[in-house]
């Protein structure tokens, strides 16, 4: 495959916020999102779930049990219901409680001082939230203003992007263990996204020499500053970061 676009590599490495700014506050949540945007972050990270009556929420879980005062999936409830559970979180051993966001309340929020690095899925194996979820960036003239990128572990969640609106930037994401360097050269899109242990020199040589970014995710915390020591060394392109502040001062340094 040729890539479509030529995607010069940025001179420095863009900072993703992961579900916000989430070691300080409700992961997927406005004041998290917030926070990050106060740090001077390039993206906000957002997972999308959709509701049962077809809202798109900002979620990461299938379920709701983990983030929230509910139980159960996401697109079992209506979103009339699941606003009436909070998302709960501890912070120095305070219990903060704050409203499930939909997605267009954080575009509320931010408009166009921002720039949105979406999360797809498929939806009971169908791509369903793609269609709305693009009719909601161009209500809010976020696409043409180049304040959107749509990553996912789906190539048929990001065929049907780019059918939509072929200028958004996209990005193919591989689990864990799963980094196919010859699936991710040989798809058209500009951005590869990796889990960091799968994040090699080979690696990341053979994406740039294709033309794209790496963009690196991390899930294991305990491991994540020196990871991300690691993979700067690499010169990777683009952080998922839990940690703002650490990710901003390690590529600040020389
Ligand atoms: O979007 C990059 C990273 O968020 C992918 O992993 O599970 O945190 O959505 P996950
Ligand atoms: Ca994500």
């Amino acid at each position: 495959g040729e890539v479509e676009t030529a995607h010069p590599m940025v001179d420095t490495p863009k900072v993703i916020a992961h579900r916000g700014a989430n070691n300080q506050y409700n992961e997927s949540t406005i004041p998290a999102y917030q926070i990050a945007a106060e740090y001077g972050v390039d993206a906000l990270e957002i997972d999308l779930r959709m509701t049962d009556d077809g809202e798109l929420i900002a979620m990461h879980d299938e379920l709701i049990d983990r983030t929230t005062t509910g139980t159960g999936k996401a697109s079992d409830y209506k979103l009339k219901e699941i606003k009436e559970f909070q998302t709960v979180e501890v912070f120095n051993n305070q219990t903060i409680e704050e409203e499930i966001p939909t997605l267009n309340e954080i575009m509320e929020v931010f408009s166009d001082t921002e720039h949105y690095y979406i999360e797809t899925r498929l939806v009971d194996g169908k791509p369903v939230m793609e269609e709305p979820l693009i009719e909601m960036l161009n209500g809010y003239n976020l696409i043409s203003k180049e304040l959107v990128t749509i990553q996912s572990f789906s190539q048929i969640s990001l065929a049907k992007i780019h059918e939509l609106a072929p200028e958004i930037p996209l990005t193919l994401l591989f689990g864990k263990g799963k980094f196919n360097l010859k699936e991710a050269t040989l798809v058209d899109y500009p951005f590869i996204g990796i889990e960091s242990t799968d994040v090699t020199r080979k690696n990341v040589n053979e994406l740039h020499k294709h033309g794209k970014e790496v963009h690196v995710f991390f899930t294991d915390l305990d491991k994540q500053k020196e990871e991300q020591e690691r993979v700067k060394s690499l010169g990777v392109d683009g952080y998922f970061t839990d940690n703002i502040a650490f990710t901003k001062e390690l590529l600040e340094e020389e």
